[in-house]
């Protein structure tokens, strides 16, 4: 029987970048010292009152709720944890998602609030497809979740915004910038996005150490409902298929997600940081919120969308 590193008893999980076997126990100390180690290294929570956490439904960030609400409660008393979930009225997925979020808040005893897309703003994921970003929806979607996210922890007084994004979701947009030379993209891929502006909550990643295969072990370890199915709108995309190619490379190099992550982070950023020009935001016309031109890329979504639903109106 595999033996636990650590303690000696019978062994549950593989870490496979460091070739270490871990009991039960000690992988969630293991996974709760990264997650603490990354939040300290970074000053994530210096100077912050109340974190949102951003819960899709999917193992990396209920993973990170149930994580954060723990740290809060034991190391940061005075720091106050919510749960935000955006339902994307995508059918057969996310009435599954947001029930997923309601049973884990409600047996961490989080506060969630809920914005469900078609009742709040009028249209679902689905309905992009009638627009010009149908073969980007995927794309799209991710700016409405950036949006609303952003929207929300701001309406609700959060000065933190916390999101499940792990070394896997990094490492590929790592791999697809460096490839594309975006190099104002590359200089915001960073554990922890700092804000002065009100309008602009400070975003933080304390995941972003940790891999897909330890989220799932940790929410495993904890019995936590596990989605059964994946997003069906993003089967087939380029991102799986990149996420496919660097676990590849990772067998042959192990460390390699590691290695890319920190090379960036340590030697890379401080250097991008220095050489390119902080965005000039201003006041989005139609919102009200930060953006880089008079309309913000989710007003100029919503735009497009009433225009084809004016088009298909009788
Ligand atoms: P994704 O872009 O789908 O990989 O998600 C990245 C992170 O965004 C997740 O780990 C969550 O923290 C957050 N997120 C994604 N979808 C939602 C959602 N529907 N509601 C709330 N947060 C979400
Ligand atoms: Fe956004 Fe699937 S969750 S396209
Ligand atoms: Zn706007």
């Amino acid at each position: 029987m595999p033996i636990c590193k650590l303690c000696g008893g019978p062994a549950a999980y593989f870490i496979e970048h460091s070739k270490m076997m871990l009991c039960r126990e000690c992988f969630i100390k293991y996974y709760e010292r990264k997650v603490y180690n990354t939040v300290m290294k970074h000053g994530m929570l210096r100077g912050a009152g109340r974190v949102a956490i951003a819960v899709s439904g999917g193992k990396d960030s209920t993973a990170l709720l149930t994580a954060m609400s723990k740290l809060a409660r034991e190391k940061f008393p005075g720091i106050e944890v919510m749960a935000i979930h955006i339902n994307l009225g995508i059918e057969g997925y996310s009435e599954k998602c947001q029930e997923i979020v309601e049973r884990v808040c409600e047996n961490l005893g989080v506060e969630l609030v809920i914005h469900d897309l078609f009742s709040a703003e009028g249209y679902r994921i689905p309905d992009l497809r009638s627009t010009p970003l149908r073969r980007r929806i995927c794309g799209a979607c991710g700016t409405v979740k950036r949006y609303l996210m952003n929207r929300l922890a701001y309406e609700l007084g959060a000065d933190r915004l916390a999101t499940g994004h792990n070394l896997d979701d990094v490492v590929e947009l790592l791999f697809e910038l460096y490839l594309r030379g975006s190099v104002e993209d590359l200089v915001r891929v960073k554990p922890i996005s700092r804000s002065d502006n009100p309008k602009l909550v400070t975003k933080i990643k304390p995941l972003i150490e940790l891999t897909e295969r330890e989220n799932l072990y940790y929410a495993l370890a904890h019995e936590m409902p596990i989605l059964d199915s994946s997003c069906p709108l993003v089967e087939g995309s380029r991102m799986l298929r990149r996420k496919r190619l660097i676990d590849l490379i990772e067998r042959e190099i192990t460390g390699f997600k590691h290695m890319l992550y920190k090379s960036h982070v340590k030697r890379i950023l401080p250097r991008l940081e220095k050489s390119v020009a902080e965005p000039n935001l201003v006041e989005c016309e139609r919102c009200g919120m930060p953006s880089l031109a008079s309309r913000c890329s989710y007003c100029k979504l919503i735009s497009m969308l009433a225009a084809r639903s004016a088009e298909s109106s009788p």
